[in-house]
């Protein structure tokens, strides 16, 4: 991996992420609101286990030795989100100091530590009592947002450089309100496309209080761009992978940077009777320019034509080993290619890699977690990194999911992301084989 030195720059960024519902616990602390993730947690039947977020790795009150594990490492970035519903208890309305304040006092310790903080704005955690007020379907949300942002960029816009507005408003519109097996539980193709078009429309709104404030840092959203593939070359195939990538990639990025649906989407949506109301000025908001892209880059699927699927006819086939332990696909190329199409397709921004990382059945044995697999795919993902850069992708930093094993949502704390292993019941970490590699790598690019 020695080679790997000159593949990225020396100013490369990199780092863990994480986000708050997932690490942080603490949920009725510090006046701290009810999200809509732990109603849904709550909600028998949910989450396997029946787990739920309430401790989670407590990294509320362990954030200083976390920072630690992360600066041991050698990282000098960090990316987690922010509870709104810390900030907000109720969405909006009356703030909430002491949330405030821990996000400050999170801020100082990595900044101390000489870790740059990326801050997403929103990772799915939504005020449970805007959900009563009809979720994202409700286009008010998209006001309360931006009050929400603007209060938190005034707070911490002097110290932080790197502010995400959404965290894949995809899997929050798919899972959440078309799949139903994440929060909030919905289930109505008309309740997801009204949702994804608010999502991006609040990004907008968002952007448009971090550029009135002036602030010195930069700002963008994380998409995630998996990828696609037809099962064989025919008309039909070609077609279902298309309206796949329509909506989980297109529906976002085309918007985002050609100020426009996709026409072959929001003609199905209509034919459908589905297609979201979109007001006058709405594409112009969600498209004004965008510091940098962050993308988060999972595996790759294999779609066929499926006819008994609605709306979609198209459905993704069996997954071809090797296999993480969420069943994924592991397919380093398909992040060259997510990298490549963007530049290719839709922009030159500066793009960043917020997430990607795999789970396995990791055992703890004398301290540590033999996890070869977790080497080599973090491995082989860097090295196609390097690969788009060398191909002139303007590739800023590399965020592996995840710093500590965590709260992964409906599968709860069964598959374990993290370089650290975490001991739920003595909430010990444990360095995996794979952070120590990780520290080795590091340590060779300086
Ligand atoms: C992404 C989410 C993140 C994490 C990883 C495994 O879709 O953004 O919170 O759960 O998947």
């Amino acid at each position: 991996m020695s080679t790997m030195k000159s593949l990225f720059p020396p100013d490369f960024l990199w780092g863990t992420a994480t986000a708050s519902y997932q690490i942080e616990g603490a949920v009725n602390e510090d006046g701290r609101g009810l999200s809509i993730w732990d109603t849904f947690s709550h909600t028998p039947g949910k989450i396997a286990n029946g787990d739920t977020g309430d401790v989670a790795c407590d990294h509320y009150h362990r954030y200083a030795s976390d920072i630690h594990i992360m600066k041991e490492i050698g990282l000098n970035a960090y990316r987690t989100s922010i509870a709104w519903s810390r900030i907000f208890p109720d969405g909006k309305g009356p703030l909430n100091r002491k949330g405030l304040d821990f996000y400050d006092r999170l801020t100082d310790t990595l900044l101390n530590a000489g870790i740059q903080p990326m801050y997403t704005l929103y990772h799915w955690d939504l005020p449970a009592s805007l959900q009563a007020e009809g979720g994202w379907a409700n286009r008010d949300l998209t006001q309360y947002f931006r009050d929400y942002c603007a209060v938190v960029f005034r707070h911490l816009g002097d110290r932080v450089r790197y502010w995400i507005t959404l965290n894949e408003p995809s899997v929050h519109t798919n899972e959440g309100h078309l799949y139903g097996t994440h929060a909030p539980g919905l289930s109505d193709w008309k309740t997801a496309t009204r949702t994804a078009h608010h999502l991006l429309l609040a990004h907008g709104l968002a952007i448009q209080a971090f550029r009135e404030g002036g602030y010195p840092g930069s700002l963008g959203i994380t998409l995630n761009i998996n990828y696609f593939e037809p099962v064989g070359d025919t008309e039909e195939h070609r077609r279902a992978a298309q309206s796949v990538d329509g909506l989980w990639n297109r529906w976002y990025l085309d918007p985002l940077f050609k100020q426009r649906y996709p026409a072959d989407m929001w003609e199905l949506y209509q034919n459908h009777g589905i297609a979201p109301p979109v007001q006058a000025g709405d594409l112009e908001l969600i498209s004004q320019s965008l510091d940098f892209l962050g993308i988060n880059y999972y595996f790759r699927e294999i779609i066929h034509a499926d006819p008994a699927v609605p709306v979609l006819e198209a459905a993704a086939g069996d997954p071809v080993p090797p296999l993480t332990a969420m069943g994924w696909e592991i397919f380093p190329d398909g992040l060259y290619r997510v990298l490549t199409r963007i530049k290719r397709e839709y922009t030159d921004i500066p793009l960043y890699i917020t997430e990607n990382g795999a789970a396995f059945p990791d055992v703890l044995r004398n301290g540590t977690v033999e996890d070869p697999q977790r080497i080599d795919y973090l491995k082989r993902h860097f090295q196609a990194a390097a690969q788009a850069i060398a191909d002139g992708v303007d590739l800023r930093g590399y965020f592996i999911w995840s710093l500590l094993d965590n709260f992964e949502w409906a599968c709860g704390y069964g598959k374990r992301f993290g370089l650290i292993y975490v001991d739920y019941p003595s909430q010990q970490r444990y360095w995996k084989q794979s952070a120590h590699w990780l520290k080795d790598f590091l340590a060779n690019l300086r």
